[in-house]
């Protein structure tokens, strides 16, 4: 599909339904809110470039719902003449943000381009959201801006310092996401800081489908078990962490997405902006998700022990409270649920959506 060419999955109705747009919405954690936003009757409109993500996944999120309606735009968001012209012309009501690079090592060697992919992109949409006259985002932060911990479980108000460039282009969107809500514009923005994303949509036609070799635990662990890596390294085993391995706070992906419409509804129901941690509360180490997830498969995956990871925390997990208190919201899926559906998409779709294409 060339730059800019429109490509609709079916005839739009724009009266059934309040259109918000998605930018990465063919992504992982994308095209599952884009799941829940239709089956809580919104329309996602995607953006995407699919420099990271195939338009498949948009067409497995209209199998998953029975719809045929999703407009998928192949653009980037750095083209904000494009974004204001998709905004006005779909009349979007709010903006679901993903677009963005988010390898933690690729940054450290190419940074400019993560800023201009996450920073300037950032930037241009929120002007074409003010040009078009669009209220309401929710933006894709991590608990990376976290940095080292001064204190666990890590709550907002922990101190910010991230620890790579990665970490510094969602810290600075931060920045200018509060700057731009204390302004006297009419914008609103709901900051969500996710934890570690893993697990798939429970039918397996929709998941994570990482280029090349997986940076990230999950992916990697599910590539061993359908035989396209031959094991796992696991990056120190010599933490001070009840097993030596490093710990994290994994949250199912639909429980993220589902976040994402409580966040979207909060937005557009009052006026006030906020910041808040999407994680679980519960830290697992390395080899609990590697049991876990042999569990949910019946693989066994072989691993070997390997030198830490440079740059790797040794342990973070989240406090969810504020999240309850001004969401309503809390994970409810388990390490275990996150396996099983892991594994449905990964042993479904051992290529990812490489076949689709
Ligand atoms: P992803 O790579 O699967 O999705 C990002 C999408 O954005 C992709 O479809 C990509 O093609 C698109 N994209 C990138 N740059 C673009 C541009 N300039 N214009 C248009 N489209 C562009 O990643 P994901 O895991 O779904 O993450 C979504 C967001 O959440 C990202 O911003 C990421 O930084 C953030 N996040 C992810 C994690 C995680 O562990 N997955 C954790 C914390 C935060
Ligand atoms: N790990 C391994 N072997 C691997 C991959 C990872 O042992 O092949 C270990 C890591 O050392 C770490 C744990 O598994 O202890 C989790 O590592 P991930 O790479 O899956 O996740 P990270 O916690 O490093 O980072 C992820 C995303 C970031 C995001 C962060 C938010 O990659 O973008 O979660 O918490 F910011």
């Amino acid at each position: 599909m060339e730059q800019g060419q429109m490509r609709r999955i079916a005839s739009l109705d724009r009266d059934q339904a309040r259109r918000i747009l998605v930018p990465g919405g063919a992504g992982y954690i994308g095209s599952h809110t884009c799941v829940e936003l239709v089956q809580r009757g919104y329309q996602p409109v995607v953006v995407d470039n699919f420099v990271n993500s195939s338009p498949v996944s948009i067409e497995r999120v209209c199998q998953i719902t029975g719809t045929n309606d999703i407009p998928v735009i192949e653009a980037d968001i750095r083209d904000t003449k494009r974004m204001e012209a998709v905004m006005r012309e779909y009349e979007c009501e709010a903006v679901i943000h993903f677009a963005g690079l988010k390898a933690v090592g690729e940054s450290t060697t190419d940074p400019l381009n993560y800023y201009a992919n996450n920073v300037q992109g950032s930037l241009s949409l929120l002007d074409a959201m003010e040009s078009a006259g669009v209220k309401h985002i929710v933006f894709s932060s991590s608990a990376t801006v976290y940095g080292t911990p001064v204190f666990l479980p890590y709550t907002e108000e922990h101190p910010l310092a991230p620890t790579n460039p990665y970490g510094m282009t969602k810290y600075t969107v931060e920045l200018m996401l509060n700057d731009l809500v204390a302004s006297a514009c009419d914008i609103n923005a709901g900051i969500l800081r996710y934890f570690n994303p893993i697990g798939a949509h429970p039918s397996g036609k929709i998941g994570e489908d990482p280029n090349g070799i997986p940076n990230n635990l999950m992916p990697f662990v599910a590539q061993v078990a359908v035989g396209r890596r031959p094991h796992l390294n696991v990056f120190g085993n010599d933490y001070d962490t009840p097993d030596g391995t490093g710990v994290r706070d994994y949250i199912h992906v639909v429980d993220l997405a589902e976040a994402h419409i409580v966040a979207l509804e909060k937005l557009m129901a009052s006026p006030d902006s906020f910041t808040v941690n999407l994680g679980s509360g519960t830290g697992y180490s390395v080899l609990d998700v590697v049991k876990a997830f042999e569990k949910a498969s019946g693989c066994e995956i072989a691993l070997e022990f390997a030198e830490r990871r440079p740059g790797d925390l040794p342990a973070y997990w989240a406090d969810p409270a504020y999240a309850l208190e001004l969401l309503g919201w809390k994970t409810r899926l388990t390490l275990e649920d996150m396996c099983r559906d892991q594994w449905a998409w990964q042993s479904q779709n051992p290529n990812g959506y490489l076949e689709d294409q």
